[in-house]
């Protein structure tokens, strides 16, 4: 019997949205999507030890944030328990990096993460594609961050299949500047307002999978696209002028994550991303330089 590993801990990454096309409406509401998924050097930290009391421990450093079932880490965590009738227990401590109602999955990463830590404490027992479909009941973007790197994610999000390059760069091709505006977005709330838009844009999302698939990264920021940017930026008025602030100071062209609220460009080398950063940093934004994850 291997020894028993006592605790881990994992990075927890955030997500962007490189393409967000909102294609139809299931009957229970939810909405079809075609979404490409990147995940991006911006993180959390997960810390998970088995405990012999039977009880889910789960504290954050954002105290903010609800630390019982309203949290999906705890959800991820109880999930696993009844699914492998684990009798431990567990502590769970969520360093809380990743800004929240935001656009970047936070909530749906830690689960993942939760999920992965476990699995890997009991001796990886369970199957990913067991994990995906317990994740499926937690978030739509639970599945998306199982898999490595940047992903094509179909359904209501849960159908996941990874873009997987035969060789990875050494240095990340792409880095991006993310700006949080103060203003928070519920995602069901935009989705009821994108459900009223009376003629919704859409787009094609092969020009960006050719991108991928062919490392062209300098055009990628030309093929990002999101359906949610004009009823968030109609209904948010400081969203749409952080927006019109990232427009003006970058030279590639920003895109909203998710239902928002935070924006993000893409640039090929990082001193450019710097530069764009500090040029918001200075109109007062909060900002952040990050990178791709491939
Ligand atoms: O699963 P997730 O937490 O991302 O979803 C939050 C809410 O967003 C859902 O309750 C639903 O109202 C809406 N949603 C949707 N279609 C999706 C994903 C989410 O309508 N594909």
């Amino acid at each position: 019997m291997p020894r028993e590993k006592l605790s881990i801990e994992l990075r927890s990454y955030a997500k962007i949205n490189l393409f967000l096309d909102i294609e139809g409406t299931r009957e229970d509401g939810y909405h079809l999507l075609c979404m490409v998924n990147a995940k991006i050097s911006l993180h959390d930290l997960v810390s998970c030890s088995l405990t012999q009391k039977p009880q889910i421990n789960l504290t954050c450093s954002d105290l903010h944030l609800p630390t019982d079932e309203r949290n999906m880490a705890y959800q991820a965590a109880a999930r696993f328990r009844e699914q492998t009738h684990l009798s431990k227990g567990m502590r769970l401590h969520i360093e809380k990096k990743i800004p929240v109602a935001a656009g970047l999955a936070g909530g749906s990463s830690n689960a993942a993460t939760v999920l992965q830590a476990l699995n890997q404490l009991t001796y990886d027992q369970i199957p990913n594609a067991v994990l995906a479909e317990i994740g499926t009941g937690i978030g739509s973007d639970v599945p998306f961050f199982l898999e490595p790197g940047i992903c094509v994610c179909r359904g209501i999000g849960e159908k996941v299949v990874p873009v997987s390059f035969p060789t990875l760069p050494k240095e990340p091709p792409l880095y991006g500047v993310l700006c949080s505006p103060a203003q928070h977005v519920s995602t069901p709330t935009a989705y009821r307002m994108w459900d009223e838009l009376s003629h919704p844009s859409h787009a094609s999302v092969q020009p960006l999978l050719d991108d991928l698939m062919q490392k062209n990264w300098s055009s990628i920021p030309s093929h990002l696209f999101n359906a949610f940017e004009p009823v968030i930026f109609k209904e948010y008025p400081e969203i749409h002028r952080c927006y019109q602030l990232f427009q003006d100071h970058s030279p590639t062209p920003p895109r909203l994550t998710g239902s928002g609220s935070n924006l993000y460009s893409l640039h090929t080398s990082e001193a450019e991303a710097r530069t764009v950063a500090a040029a918001l940093q200075k109109l007062g934004l909060a900002i952040h330089v990050f990178y791709l994850i491939l």
